[in-house]
């Protein structure tokens, strides 16, 4: 089958990070700075994605700001002709170094939300002061000029801040905010039972959203990701497998999503290996999930295929056991009644057992 080139690359530049949020989607075996990608490898991977098709590029991590470097990859990128987004907890930017950013060319940044006061967000993210250095951020940013979208990763814990984050939104100058409540891969898969929202939770961030969406139409524009848990039908992950994008994790290796890692049987390509173009159109792990053949027959002969392109790959590997299954979310799928009596379990689990994304010692 022909697949169409990708718009969007994640470029996770780091997994070195001064924060150690507990819903992290970095995979578990982080990665150390020995091992990441040089300045002129980015480069070159930036100049094989826009040559391949990819419009943006998402500077990512870990905390991007992490790589002394991160003003020399955003003109890199930038001279290959990509948009550039930098997604950051501020920490690790200072007004000099937005300035910077600025004349290398930096398009676009989005600043993360651990919670909208001091307590929650530095208990969420684990670090004391972060919350009132990124509201300094936050500032710089709006005096640098960029257009900023606040990433607010809502949960059980949070998610009665959420009208807050939303005014706090429009209240820094905000255009865009994406209220994402925590999906479960990486380290949240691992703290399920302190952040899975309850169901009322999370009809109550429906409709909350639903609400600001038409009372700030034309001064925020609101994304909103869902319970996946409580929901009746799964999310279209990627925009399907191999589709609309892909991720180069921070030593290179080329992703059809952050988790991929995850599918054992699946085995990926590094920058060194091969070119890009060659990887997205013709590796084996890329193809692995495109089109419908490999669906169950659940999905492959229901009107949804489509528009969800039968769920999560990761999440059904990590809820069903088999990457090729219907993801369990789906209300058709046999293990749906089993997931929904799983989230109201953790729903019901203690505050207080959070664990943090941590580095393994050198
Ligand atoms: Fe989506 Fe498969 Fe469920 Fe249909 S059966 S809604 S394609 S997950
Ligand atoms: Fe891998 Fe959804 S996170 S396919």
């Amino acid at each position: 089958m022909t697949a169409r080139p990708p718009l969007a690359m994640l470029a996770e530049l780091t997994h070195r990070c001064p924060l150690s949020c507990p819903y992290c989607s970095n995979p578990l075996d982080l990665l150390r700075k020995e091992a990441e990608l040089s300045t002129g490898d980015w480069a070159d991977a930036f100049r094989q994605a826009a040559d391949l098709g990819v419009l943006h590029v998402h500077l990512s991590g870990g905390e991007p700001a992490s790589r002394r470097d991160l003003e020399e990859l955003v003109v890199a990128a930038r001279q290959a002709g990509l948009y550039t987004n930098l997604i950051t907890s501020g920490i690790g930017l200072t007004e000099r170094r937005l300035k910077a950013l600025d004349e290398a060319g930096l398009d676009h940044v989005q600043l993360s939300l651990q919670g909208t006061d001091a307590a929650m967000a530095d208990r969420i993210g684990g670090y004391r002061g972060g919350f009132e250095r990124k509201m300094q951020v936050a500032e710089w940013i709006g005096a640098t000029g960029f257009p900023l979208t606040l990433n607010a990763v809502v949960h059980r814990q949070n998610l009665h801040q959420l009208p807050e984050a939303l005014d706090m939104a429009v209240r820094i100058g905000a255009r865009r905010i994406e209220v994402a409540i925590v999906q479960f891969h990486g380290w949240a898969m691992r703290n399920r039972a302190a952040l899975m929202p309850t169901r009322a939770q999370a009809e109550e961030a429906k409709r909350i959203v639903e609400e600001a969406r038409k009372r700030l139409l034309g001064t925020l524009v609101i994304d909103f990701v869902p319970a996946d848990y409580h929901e009746e039908y799964p999310k279209s992950c990627m925009g399907g497998w191999g589709s609309t994008g892909l991720n180069i994790a921070p030593d290179g290796t080329v992703l059809p999503c952050h988790a991929a890692q995850t599918i054992p049987h699946l085995s990926f390509d590094t920058v060194h290996d091969r070119p890009l173009r060659e990887i997205w159109y013709d590796s084996a792990a890329f193809n692995a999930y495109r089109g419908d053949d490999w669906m169950p027959e659940l999905c492959r002969t229901c009107d949804r295929k489509h528009i969800d392109h039968g769920g999560c790959r990761c999440q059904a590997l990590a809820l069903a056991g088999d990457a090729g299954a219907t993801d369990p979310v789906c209300a058709k799928s046999p293990l749906h009644a089993g997931l929904r009596a799983k989230a109201e379990a953790f729903a019901a689990g203690p505050d207080d057992n959070l664990t943090y994304r941590t580095l393994p010692p050198a």
